[in-house]
């Protein structure tokens, strides 16, 4: 069936129709970039029998990613998490730490497991992004940084937040998980010297698993080398409590030879979301979030809003009717992190004081983009979501009746 035409609710696959796609669809299925560039580097790195340790690759992606942001140093580490980690310790954060409940767990757990508690600030319904003013009424005498996170590539109101951080006395610091490729650093305030970026085969350039911490001060750029590398200040010498964040060659293989397609990815992930707004114009209640024009944005999250007044069917129906088609759209950041273990038992009423964010996360739907998407998939994605919104009570009412109904949402229904 073609579902560019979809008009009988009965082809839709959820109640029994050929799905949309063979094969499952996933929202960040990796950008990969020229695949013989990387093999000839995987042998080089093989010839030289240097798989990790500081090596020539990892050097030369530190020097790439420093220069792609203009950063004075730019270590480079395992994981995006174990980088928040290391920047949180390096920068002596304690007692609490004010974050935005609407992001990636990673940022919450980075703080929590250094017993650190993270304390949950609300956001901007327009941007999704950390609220400045939620942030000044969470401060208390146990507050000692801020953690902004540049969501969807955005980067958050970095003035404010550092206008904040002076006041209090507070240090700040950036998750820019999502904001590789995103233009100006939220680096130039002497207040906020940090910046963790992900390179998690999800994000717009990967090294399978990796990050990097960016910063122009030298003597916490020598205390985060040594703290990703055990303490070690050489053989035999041990000056820090320190942990493995190292990178590895092949990871650092793979960034590199991402990074030289990295403008291309972001011009593809472009053109699907330009083809996105097209195609879902017309679709009442299905709104795409809009990336400001004068700021760059790297175009690696295609982001929904569902407003179920206008549809006639929720928004994790209308995930369950896109899943069944082998769309596997997601609901970041769902339910929020102070809904999810451990922080939801510390803060049982936290959502009371987040309504920003609990009607965000019952309503986002994050579609696929990215290299793999071609036009003829993307304008599949809109069929199904234009067929199910146009029959919306009748499927919603299907479904209940049906029974096949895989996402629930206990905190919003
Ligand atoms: C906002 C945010 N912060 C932190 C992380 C953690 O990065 P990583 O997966 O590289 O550990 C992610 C990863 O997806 C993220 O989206």
């Amino acid at each position: 069936m073609s579902h560019l035409t979809t008009s009988s609710v009965a082809e839709l696959a959820v109640f029994g129709g050929t799905p949309a796609f063979a094969e499952p669809v996933h929202v960040g299925r990796p950008n990969l970039g020229d695949r013989e560039q990387l093999l000839a580097r995987v042998n080089d790195i093989l010839d030289r029998r240097w798989l990790t340790n500081n090596g020539h690759y990892v050097q030369a992606f530190e020097r790439t990613v420093a220069a792609r942001v203009g950063a004075k140093h730019c270590i480079a580490v395992c994981n995006g998490e174990i980088g928040l980690e290391i920047a949180i310790r390096a920068l002596g954060l304690r007692g609490e730490v004010i974050v935005p409940s609407f992001t990636f767990i990673a940022t919450a757990h980075a703080l929590q497991w250094q017993e650190i508690t993270p304390v949950f600030a609300d956001i901007d319904p327009e941007t999704h992004l950390i609220d400045p003013e939620s942030v000044r009424r969470l401060i208390t005498p146990r507050t000692s940084g801020i953690i902004g996170v540049h969501l969807w590539g955005q980067y958050c109101d970095v003035d404010a937040l550092d206008a904040i951080a002076r006041e209090h006395r507070l240090t700040l610091l950036f998750d820019a998980a999502h904001a590789f490729g995103c233009g100006a650093r939220a680096r130039r305030h002497g207040n906020s010297p940090v910046e963790v970026f992900s390179f998690h085969a999800t994000k717009l350039v990967n090294t399978l698993e990796g990050g990097a911490i960016v910063t122009d001060d030298d003597a916490l750029a020598q205390k985060i080398r040594l703290m990703k590398n055990f303490g070690f200040l050489g053989y035999d010498n041990v000056g820090y409590v320190g942990t493995n964040g190292k990178m590895n060659e092949f990871s650092a293989a793979m960034g590199l030879t991402s990074i030289e397609s990295m403008d291309a990815f972001i011009a593809h992930n472009r053109r699907n979301h330009d083809q996105y707004r097209r195609e879902l114009a017309d679709i009442p209640g299905v709104e795409l979030h809009r990336y400001d024009p004068a700021a760059a944005n790297n175009y690696q999250y295609v982001v929904t809003e569902v407003d179920t007044e206008r549809t006639g069917i929720s928004r994790d129906m209308l995930l369950d009717v896109l899943w069944a088609e082998n769309i596997l759209a997601r609901r970041y950041f769902y339910p929020g992190c102070h809904r999810m273990q451990p922080y939801r038992a510390y803060f049982p009423n936290a959502g009371l004081m987040l309504p920003v964010t609990e009607r965000v996360a019952a309503r986002v739907l994050v579609l696929p983009t990215g290299q793999a998407m071609t036009p003829d998939e993307v304008s599949r994605v809109c069929g199904v979501i234009r067929c199910a919104v146009a029959h919306g009570p009748e499927v919603a009412r299907r479904l209940i009746d049906s029974g096949a109904r895989r996402h629930l949402d206990p905190f919003h229904e």
